[in-house]
């Protein structure tokens, strides 16, 4: 049985004393949730403090971005990996459409900083997802394919157990238009298929492929109903306490 994942990517949102208000609003409303693992994405500053207030309890922060550099040194404006993990972070989000689109990060980058975050520690949540002129050529699950193998390449076996994957179609981000339960339970099976075939059925059958783009406290429990949905990358519906804690209990 896959564990739910139910993430929150709080994006360029918040200061410090905002962050921690809300991840302590969050705090008592998703106490009870068990059924799904719950993760909270901080902007780098406030990552310490908000897992500082969060300790002990059943909410996981990562960070949104980490440098492809494994060890400290002269690279003004990054952060490793590690000291995301030192500020006590157990997830790293990698390859964001955003990041992607904005800041020109290519596979290649982003399987570095999936490996940086491995090597860390951390389970590195890794995002992929076509464009909507992509899916319009009908090439959204070339696209994905290409991305999620160049992506996980230089990977182990055993990395892939500490490895989500994220099915954002760009098209869904932020717009209110989500996909459809079926459309992306299409694209998640195909994931899964990529997975059987790349690496092995076993690790295909483990992993988590969450879905994100517009998920809201009214469409994600038709979402989680699809067998290869094993949760959800949450964006602007994350950023207020109970809307996410909604959307952490789509199970009642
Ligand atoms: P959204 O963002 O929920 O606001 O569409 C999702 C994401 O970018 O992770």
């Amino acid at each position: 049985m896959r564990k739910p994942v139910i993430a929150g990517n709080w994006k360029m949102y918040k200061t410090v004393a905002d962050s921690v208000a809300t991840a302590v609003a969050l705090k008592p409303l998703v106490a009870n949730a068990n059924h799904c693992e719950v993760v909270i994405a901080p902007v780098f500053t406030a990552l310490k403090p908000v897992a500082d207030r969060l300790e002990g309890s059943n909410i996981h922060v990562s960070a949104q971005n980490c440098s492809t550099e494994h060890n400290e040194g002269a690279f003004t404006g990054e952060v490793a990996a590690f000291m995301v993990r030192d500020a006590g972070c157990s997830h790293v989000i990698v390859g964001h459409s955003e990041r992607r689109q904005y800041f020109l990060e290519t596979d290649e980058i982003v399987s570095k900083k999936a490996q940086a975050g491995l090597a860390a520690g951390l389970t590195a949540i890794v995002c992929v997802g076509e464009t909507l002129d992509q899916r319009d050529a009908g090439k959204a699950l070339d696209v994905v394919k290409e991305q999620l193998t160049g992506s996980l390449s230089g990977l182990t076996a055993s990395d892939l157990d500490r490895i989500i994957v994220a099915y954002e179609p760009v098209w869904a981000i932020g717009t209110g238009r989500t996909a459809t339960p079926e459309q992306a339970q299409e694209m998640h099976a195909f994931i899964r298929r990529v997975f059987t075939e790349g690496h092995s059925p076993a690790a295909a059958d483990k992993l988590r492929i969450l879905y994100g783009g517009s998920v809201k406290p009214d469409n994600i429990a038709g979402l989680m109903k699809q067998p290869d949905i094993d949760g959800a990358l949450v964006g602007g519906a994350s950023l207020k306490a109970e809307s996410f804690a909604e959307i952490v209990n789509y199970n009642g």
